[in-house]
């Protein structure tokens, strides 16, 4: 997860974009390519990348805010391209607007500052409001995910999308208390989740800090959209072409990993049964370093948040693309199950 409160960019007061000489480094835009920033956000990446080169930038974020912002920028620099769209289809919303291929794909992970301190979004414990949490505005919220999913499913998605240990007691806290209420608000939540698992204790971080990252997760598919993401980036990047991946959290820098390590080569395709078998599909990319980059003590300095930063960067080879299905590998119910209740 990224948040940025209290920095400064480029391109809007109160967002400084993280790792931002690393991403310009690793994504080398040069004049008249076109390259896809997949999280648009504040536009910090985006602003600096149209700064460094003639190049042209396809600004794709599923949240219709920040789409608003990027069009704002467009209106005082034409080679802007703002696309509205989640950047798991990033390759079908680029071919829409005419690009059939391009030179660069950014992705940086998580949510915004400017999602994060609008209450009304409702993505945080600290500033009641709604319990909303969608990034794109569509499907179900994190209060028909509280109120409506199986004690089970509510286990599951805490444990494995938040690594929370008291899992299943939050989740039997949770069903118990809708019976007699429905969750409607972050702060009752928040208060529900600290009660189950016997206050703060003195704990620095809030209690119900890795329920909400569970809940947040969930409800925007992020591991679904980023392991789409990256086969969607494989698709469209040209051979030559930069993959830049900014992270926050381990089970996301996890996924980039192991998928860009795979479809590097570097993960053998056969297996130690299958010695004389494992020779896989020719690499689609090369790796531009082997350990992920993270920022300087420097960065994280001023920007304590951006500690848990983690860059990964490939080249596209001239290799097929890949036909496999995109799997987040959590095995969680899909969310199209859960009825809206609005
Ligand atoms: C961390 S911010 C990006 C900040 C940006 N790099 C900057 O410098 O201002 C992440 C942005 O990505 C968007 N986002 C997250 N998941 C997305 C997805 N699957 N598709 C499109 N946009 C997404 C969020 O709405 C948010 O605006």
């Amino acid at each position: 997860m990224s948040t940025r409160a209290g920095s400064r960019s480029p391109a809007e007061p109160g967002h400084l974009p993280v790792m931002l000489e690393e991403v310009l480094t690793a994504l080398k835009p040069a004049s008249g390519e076109t390259i896809i920033d997949g999280t648009f956000g504040g536009g910090g990446y985006t602003s600096a990348i149209l700064k460094a080169a003639e190049c042209r930038v396809l600004g794709i974020d599923r949240d219709l805010d920040a789409i608003m912002r990027a069009e704002k920028m467009a209106e005082a620099n034409p080679r802007l391209v703002p696309l509205l769209g989640c950047f798991g289809d990033l390759d079908t919303l680029a071919e829409q607007a005419g690009y059939e291929s391009v030179d660069g794909v950014v992705l940086d992970i998580g949510v915004s500052s400017f999602q994060i301190d609008q209450a009304d979004r409702g993505f945080s414990f600290q500033k009641d409001g709604p319990l909303d949490m969608r990034m794109g505005g569509s499907g179900p919220s994190a209060a028909d995910v509280v109120n409506r999913m199986s004690e089970k499913g509510l286990a599951d998605v805490i444990f494995r999308l938040g690594e929370e240990k008291n899992s299943r007691r939050i989740a039997r806290t949770l069903v118990a208390r809708r019976a007699e209420a429905p969750f409607e608000t972050t702060a009752d939540l928040a208060a529900v989740v600290e009660e189950a698992v016997g206050g703060r204790r003195g704990a620095r971080v809030h209690p119900a800090t890795l329920t909400f990252q569970a809940i947040r997760m969930y409800v925007n598919d992020e591991l679904g959209e980023l392991a789409r993401g990256l086969r969607a980036a494989e698709r469209i990047l040209k051979p030559g072409g930069r993959l830049v991946v900014v992270t926050f959290h381990s089970l996301e820098d996890r996924l980039v990993k192991q998928w860009l390590r795979q479809r590097a080569g570097a993960i053998p395709a056969g297996s130690r049964h299958m010695p004389l078998m494992s020779k896989g599909p020719k690499p689609a990319f090369e790796l531009q370093e082997n350990k992920a980059v993270q920022p300087s003590d420097k960065e994280v300095e001023t920007n304590p948040r951006a500690r848990s930063a983690k860059l990964r960067a490939a080249i596209r080879t001239n290799a097929d693309a890949a036909q496999d299905e995109a799997s987040d590998g959590m095995n969680l119910p899909p969310l199209t199950e859960l009825e809206r209740s609005r």
